[in-house]
C-alpha cells in the first residue's frame, strides 16, 4: 500500500460513511468575521440536502466554502472521504457543480448558444428540461426568471456532477416553477444518484423533496431532521430557533 492511499484511508475514516461531499466542522467568512461556524454537513449518492434559514444565516457561505470559492479558516471539505483542497475549477473536474445565486446565462446569446458553453450540451439538458426545446433559439436574456433557471440548472444537471450545488433555486420564482426545479433535481438523485445541496427559500417545497434538511441561524446549523418532519412541526421549530436567537422572520 502506497503512502498515498494509506493518508486517503485515515481521511475515509474522518468523513461520514459514504458522503460524496462533507463540510467538516467548517469555519469560514470575509475579512476577520466569521459568517460560519463550525457547520457540518454531508450530502451522499442519491441524496437531496436542503439548507434553510433567514436571510444572513451563513447558506451562501457554505455553498462558497463547499465549492472552494472561500478558504476553510477551520474544519476541511470532504470529497469522497478526502479532504479536498483544490480550487473551483479543479473541483468541477472533479464532479463537483455549483449553481450561484446569480444566474450565470449570457444573456445576448441564444438559449442553444448558452447550452453549447456547458459541459453537458444541448440534448441532455433537454432531457432534464425538455420545456426548454421550443425556446433554443431564443436569446436567453429574453427568458422569464423560471425559465433561466431551468436553462441554468439544466445545464448543470448536464455536465452529470455527482455533487450539485444550488443557491437560491427560487428566488423570485412561482411556486409552481419551483417544484419543476425540485422534481428535476429529485430525479437527478432518484435516476442518477447525484448528490444535491440545495438553498432554498420556500421552506414547504423543500421539505417535500429533501431527504435531510438543516437550518441555519446566525453562521450556525442550529437543528436538522429528515423528511418525517411535517411542515407544521417544522414551523415550530423555526420559530423557537429563531426566537431563541435575535431574528423573528418566518420560513
Ligand atoms: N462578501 C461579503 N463580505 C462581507 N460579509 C458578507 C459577504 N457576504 C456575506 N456576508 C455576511 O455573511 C453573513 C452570512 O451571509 P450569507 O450570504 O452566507 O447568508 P445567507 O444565509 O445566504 O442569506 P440570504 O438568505 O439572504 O441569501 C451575513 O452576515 C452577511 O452579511
Ligand atoms: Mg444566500
Amino acid at each position: 500500500m502506497t503512502e498515498r492511499s494509506v493518508v486517503a484511508m485515515a481521511d475515509i475514516e474522518a468523513g461520514s460513511q459514504g458522503a460524496l461531499l462533507q463540510i467538516g466542522g467548517v469555519t469560514a467568512g470575509y475579512g476577520d468575521v466569521a459568517a460560519i461556524r463550525g457547520i457540518d454537513i454531508s450530502v451522499g449518492e442519491g441524496e437531496v440536502v436542503a439548507l434553510l434559514g433567514p436571510n444572513g444565516a451563513g447558506k451562501t457561505t457554505t455553498l462558497l466554502a463547499a465549492a472552494g470559492v472561500l478558504p476553510c479558516r477551520d474544519g476541511a471539505i470532504h470529497w469522497r472521504g478526502a479532504v479536498m483542497r483544490k480550487p473551483l475549477h479543479q473541483r468541477a473536474r472533479a464532479g463537483l457543480a455549483f449553481v450561484p445565486e446569480e444566474r450565470g446565462v449570457i444573456r445576448a446569446l441564444t438559449v442553444r448558444q448558452n447550452l453549447e458553453i456547458g459541459r453537458g450540451g444541448v440534448d441532455a439538458t433537454l432531457e432534464h428540461f425538455p420545456e426548454l426545446r421550443p425556446l433554443l433559439e431564443r436569446p436567453a436574456g429574453l427568458l422569464s426568471g423560471g425559465e433561466q433557471q431551468m436553462l441554468v440548472v439544466g445545464r448543470a444537471l448536464a455536465s452529470q456532477p455527482k455533487v450539485l450545488l444550488v443557491d437560491e433555486l427560487s428566488l423570485g420564482l412561482a411556486p409552481l416553477i419551483v417544484e419543476r426545479l425540485l422534481v428535476a433535481l429529485r430525479a437527478a438523485a432518484d435516476d442518477l444518484g447525484m448528490g444535491v445541496i440545495v438553498v432554498e427559500q420556500q421552506a414547504r417545497l423543500a421539505l417535500q423533496t429533501a431527504d435531510r434538511w438543516y437550518l441555519f441561524n446566525r453562521g450556525e446549523v442550529t437543528a436538522s431532521g429528515d423528511r418525517t418532519v411535517t411542515y407544521e412541526d417544522f414551523e415550530t421549530i423555526y420559530m423557537e430557533h429563531m426566537l431563541g436567537g435575535s431574528h423573528s422572520e418566518r420560513a
